[in-house]
């Protein structure tokens, strides 16, 4: 996910592009560059002018304007890698081998590396490591005196997601762009026309757009946007008006990052499916491991902190029950002091969003230093942790800015059931039908996701009536329980309220003594295998006089006569069930938190990467 900007019109670009840019670097933000055509040419030709730069928009920015590059048609791009470093030479614009087309590219492209093989067949040569690459030298190969035309045949070749523009000095008097599955729209204005990953990037000089739809195509001029359907049509499509202000269109309309990015969750959970369900069986060659090593493979250590630790909890129960490798899990920062044992043929894997937390970072060197193979799995391409394991699996989920996991977490949680099924499959301990069953059902999963961010209205509900209790115990069993102790991680780092997150079996030996009439006991009781002791653990707290709500299954038939509050959630396999249950969790606790006021983007006391110890 990142941020790219189109100008074409009767003023300069430049300052127009980068002004644009750091409109969307909330998008992405670990490189950035710009190409410009410039007419003023000594030899009275119009060329290609690139400058990019790795890190902030504002490096970039200085070497654009210290090199004077300007003109009145150009493209910019906000790069959040997904493939290959946050280095110069992999930021955007990429370039053919002419150098007479630039292009910008927000996506993943999952066929490139087929794609790159045959280019380079064809004598095209490569110089960064990234996706991206291939579509300027797929322009290139495509080019007939029509960039259009070209990028239409490039459009049935890709597979993936992507959101393109391009310039060519072929034609210095168009922008020719094409969406496949990542945000783009037009900007229509009389100083000359956009493109945009996002409104805010030129909401300054416009507030009338064009929606571009999946797999059309569109030429920009100073005069004009023409917009072509999949097979080369023009469309009519009306622009409609933006009445947003620049600051909520940042938010998309939302009134905080950690709303959009729990409604976001339905794309960042298909992202990171995305090109590892390939023909129904998960792929995942990143893993580095070979069929011996995972055929072989004596134990699995996962080291995290915080949410990351309870997407690993996860990960445990499916990895041992669908490939029987026994698993153990260690927050980081006690795995690093503990004097861990590394067995031979094991697997260590960090799983960090931010791939920057010093604890897991320290655990994996600790492990590292024992001779274990380290895995990464983490949402930021280029970052330390990445760097400095054997392989990395990275989730896709885009960048998150609310220092609350909840994109990040749902996707981890996904690399762990893909994972337990990869390894299931691999090793023959999962039966076939179970294991169509499953993927069939993870499919679904977005699906239900976007089902109970419909019913959101109902959370804020119960949150209105329940947010002036000062205790809370999140209760769960099996599955059940990481998503308890991930509503109370929630619960307790935006609200401010103390929470607890406790396997409901548990309850008796201690903590039951908490309850009383200020408790609100949240119950993660799902229909599976262990629905009738947690009804039993709900009526044991009832008893003391609690206030219970309970997250249920749609079927549920009983916990009405138990529950004070309940909130259905569509039904899947119980091994499904932790992603399902974690979405209401997290939308309770934010309407929790806004009914106290609470900043929920920047909690006190928090920060998004804990590089300290
Ligand atoms: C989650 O909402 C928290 N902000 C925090 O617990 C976080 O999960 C933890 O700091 C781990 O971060 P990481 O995944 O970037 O390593
Ligand atoms: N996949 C491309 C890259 O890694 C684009 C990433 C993005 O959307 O920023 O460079």
């Amino acid at each position: 996910m990142c941020g790219i900007v189109a100008y074409i019109g009767k003023e300069n670009c430049r300052d127009i592009i980068l002004e644009g840019l750091k409109r969307l670097e909330y998008r992405g933000y670990d490189s950035a560059g710009i190409a410009i055509l410039n007419t003023n040419t000594d030899d009275g030709e119009p060329a290609v002018e690139i400058i990019k730069e790795a890190g902030k928009i504002r490096d970039m920015e200085a070497l654009a304007v210290k090199s004077k590059i300007d003109g009145k048609c150009g493209i910019g791009h906000t790069r959040w890698a997904t493939h290959g470093e946050p280095t110069a030479v992999n930021a955007h614009p990429h370039k053919d081998c002419t150098g007479k087309i630039a292009l910008v590219h927000n996506g993943i492209i999952e066929n490139y590396e087929q794609l790159r093989e045959e280019l380079k067949s064809q004598g095209h040569n490569f110089l960064s490591e990234t996706d991206t690459e291939v579509l300027p030298h797929l322009l290139e190969k495509y080019y007939d005196g029509d960039l259009l035309a070209a990028m239409q045949e490039l459009v049935k070749r890709i597979k993936g997601s992507g959101a393109i523009a391009a310039i060519s000095s072929h034609c210095p008097d168009e922008i020719i762009g094409a969406r496949i599955a990542s945000p783009l729209i037009a900007g229509v204005s009389k100083m000359g026309n956009f493109l945009a990953s996002d409104m805010p990037a030129v909401l300054k000089h416009t507030r009338k757009f064009l929606i571009i739809n999946d797999y059309e195509t569109v030429r920009l001029t100073e005069g004009g946007v023409e917009i072509f359907s999949r097979d080369g049509r023009p469309v009519n499509r009306k622009p409609f008006k933006a009445n947003w202000s620049i600051e909520s269109a940042e938010k998309s309309g939302y009134e905080d990052f950690m709303l959009k990015e729990i409604f976001e969750q339905p794309y960042g959970v298909k992202e990171t499916m995305r090109g590892r369900l390939t023909d129904g069986e998960p792929g995942f060659e990143e893993s580095g491991l070979t069929c011996d090593q995972i055929k072989g493979l004596s134990k699995v250590q996962i080291i995290a902190c915080g949410s990351s630790y309870h997407a690993a909890l996860i990960g445990k129960q499916v990895i041992e029950k669908w490939s029987k490798i026994p698993v153990e899990v260690d927050f980081s920062s006690e795995y690093r002091y503990r004097d861990p044992l590394v067995e031979k043929d094991s697997l260590s894997i960090a799983i960090s969003q931010s791939g920057e937390t010093i604890d897991t970072l320290a655990a994996i060197r600790e492990a590292k230093s024992k001779g274990a193979r380290v895995m990464a799995i983490t949402n930021v391409v280029g970052s330390t942790i990445a760097r400095e394991s054997d392989s990395v699996i990275y989730t896709h989920a885009g960048p998150e800015i609310g220092v609350c996991a909840t994109k990040t977490f749902t996707s981890q949680i996904i690399i762990m059931y893909l994972m337990g099924l990869y390894f299931g499959r691999l090793r023959g301990f999962i039966d076939k039908e179970r294991y169509r069953e499953i993927i069939s059902q993870l499919n679904m999963i977005p699906g239900k996701i976007q089902n109970i961010l419909d019913r959101a209205e109902e959370l804020k509900k119960i949150a209105e009536h329940t947010y002036r209790k000062s205790c809370f115990l999140f209760l769960g069993r099996k599955h059940g329980l990481p998503a308890a102790l991930e509503g109370a991680l929630k619960l307790k780092e935006i609200s401010y309220i103390h929470a607890e997150g406790y396997p409901a079996g548990e309850m008796k030996h201690g903590p039951i003594a908490l309850t009383d009439t200020g408790t609100v006991v949240v119950g993660i009781m799902p229909l599976d295998s262990v629905y009738e002791k947690m009804l039993s653990n709900i009526q044991e707290v009832r008893a003391r006089r609690a206030m219970i709500f309970s997250i249920v299954s749609e079927n549920d038939g009983s916990i009405h006569e138990y529950a004070d509050y309940t909130f259905k959630v569509p039904e899947t396999p119980e091994e499904l069930y932790g992603i399902i249950t974690i979405i209401p969790l997290q939308l309770y606790s934010y309407y929790i938190a806004k009914n106290l006021g609470r900043n929920v983007d920047q909690p006190r006391n928090l920060a998004k990467s804990v590089t300290v110890e």
